[in-house]
């Protein structure tokens, strides 16, 4: 393995430093900056691939098989979406949009898993006409709703049932799903017994969990993993297929390690596997679904500093040409990033400063006490570990157009996301 400089660690795999500063696959990022304009998201290809890649191969080692899901939540562009379904990899979607964005990345509804604590009847139906493999319910009314359309489709439905086991994780309280008092899913007791008393039309295949996100000690992941077997054969309920749902975390600065996802996946199938033969019953089919771990270290934010300045308590602002509107991780969960100046990452620093976004709020600060060598107006700061949760959670608050983002694949960029421009922010008034 060749070596990374430290403030490269959280940036995607294919990071250089080049004559011009971090390179991805060869491409400049100032020069993908002076191309395409900033703030702009660029993902890098192989990084994901990797990763899909790796976890592909580890269902494939299951002894009954398994499916990966991506979570759409964390990345729906399509043109990451056809890369990771070029990859065998599914789709997990939360809504009619996100099945939308899957259909038109080519995933069909045979390879999706739907979710959402509080799904619409326009969320349910898309499920239902897409033939989604798998539904998950949420709790009985869930149930219920999709029922009625299965009943007045003529159609069935294969369902699990979200359950949350009360296990605790060590990630952000607004992370955490699979708690008691979560508002995903319902108790391991109303699981089974929904499961037992399914309505006409929907048949339980088995069940369902997802504990949290941005999860680092994967341990958590695999003591639900081995409890959720030894469950269902308590409660006699069906397990042909067990989901796992996603939360594996990643690097956001250089001082975190985060687990492997392909290597986290066979761990997962060997506890499941090894729980199985000591209750002495059958081994399910395996889902996982990983969003962040797939595609988060792909990708970096590159922003253009429009001014600096040294404030009443000595502090220093470096203004950039983004903020909370395509980074709202900040706001949401206090998450921290290790920026750098693209043209000049390993430069010896002149001080700490502190990263203001540009929309009206006082709170839109990037990121604080960052290490800089003297930033200057025109420099690009880019923001490495921003491939999951960035894109789809944009906003356009201010009436600041959503950045526009580009693939690096094979040592050449391509936009896959236009800029949102001012027309396209009164596209829907009437
Ligand atoms: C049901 C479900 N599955 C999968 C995911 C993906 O999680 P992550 O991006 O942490 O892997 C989420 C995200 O919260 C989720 O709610």
């Amino acid at each position: 393995m060749t070596h990374r400089p430290t403030a490269l660690l959280p940036f995607p795999d294919t990071a250089t430093v080049g004559p011009a500063g971090i390179e991805l696959d060869g491409v400049s990022l100032t020069t993908l900056a002076a191309e395409f304009g900033t703030p702009l998201y660029v993902y890098d290809a192989a990084s994901i691939r990797t990763r899909a890649r790796a976890v592909r191969e580890a269902l494939d080692s299951a002894p009954h098989g398994g499916h990966a899901a991506f979570a759409l939540k964390s990345q729906s562009a399509l043109g990451v979406l056809r890369l990771i379904h070029a990859e065998g990899i599914g789709a997990d979607c939360a809504s009619a949009g996100e099945i939308e964005a899957a259909q038109r990345a080519g995933i069909p509804g045979s390879e999706l898993v739907i979710h959402g604590n509080a799904k619409s009847e326009q969320d349910l139906r898309a499920a239902v006409t897409t033939g989604a493999r798998l539904v998950v319910l949420d709790g009985r009314d869930d149930a219920d709703r999709l029922a009625a359309i299965c009943r007045e489709t003529n159609r069935t439905q294969d369902v699990l049932v979200r359950i949350a086991p009360g296990i605790d994780v060590d990630t952000h309280r607004h992370i955490a799903t699979g708690h008691h008092g979560s508002k995903f899913g319902v108790t391991p007791a109303e699981g089974a017994e929904l499961l037992r008393t399914l309505p006409a039309g929907l048949i339980g295949r088995g069940l369902h969990v997802h504990l949290g996100s941005q999860i680092l000690d994967a341990d958590p992941l695999i003591a639900a993993a081995r409890w959720l077997p030894v469950f269902a054969k308590a409660e006699g309920i069906p397990l042909e297929v067990l989901d796992l749902g996603g939360g594996l975390g990643i690097r956001y600065t250089p001082d975190q390690d985060a687990p492997d996802p392909g290597q986290h996946t066979r761990r997962l199938i060997e506890a499941i596997a090894t729980v199985c033969a000591e209750e002495g019953m059958p081994v399910p089919e395996i889902i996982v679904e990983p969003g962040r771990s797939i595609v988060g270290q792909s990708g970096v934010t590159l922003y253009t500093v429009i001014g600096t300045k040294t404030v009443g308590d000595g502090s220093t602002w470096v203004a950039v040409d983004g903020g909370m509107g395509d980074n709202m991780r900040v706001g949401l969960y206090g998450a921290t990033y290790a920026p750098v100046l693209a043209a000049r990452p390993l430069a010896d620093v002149d001080g700490t400063y502190r990263i203001a976004g540009r929309h009206c709020e006082s709170t839109d600060v990037l990121a604080e006490g960052v290490p800089l060598p003297a930033p200057q107006v025109g420099d690009i700061v880019a923001f490495p570990a921003t491939g999951a949760y960035h894109q789809t959670m944009a906003h356009s608050y201010n009436l600041f157009g959503r950045p526009a983002a580009v693939l690096v694949d094979g040592g050449a960029a391509h936009l896959i996301t236009r800029r949102e421009a001012v027309a396209d922010l009164f596209a829907r008034d009437v």
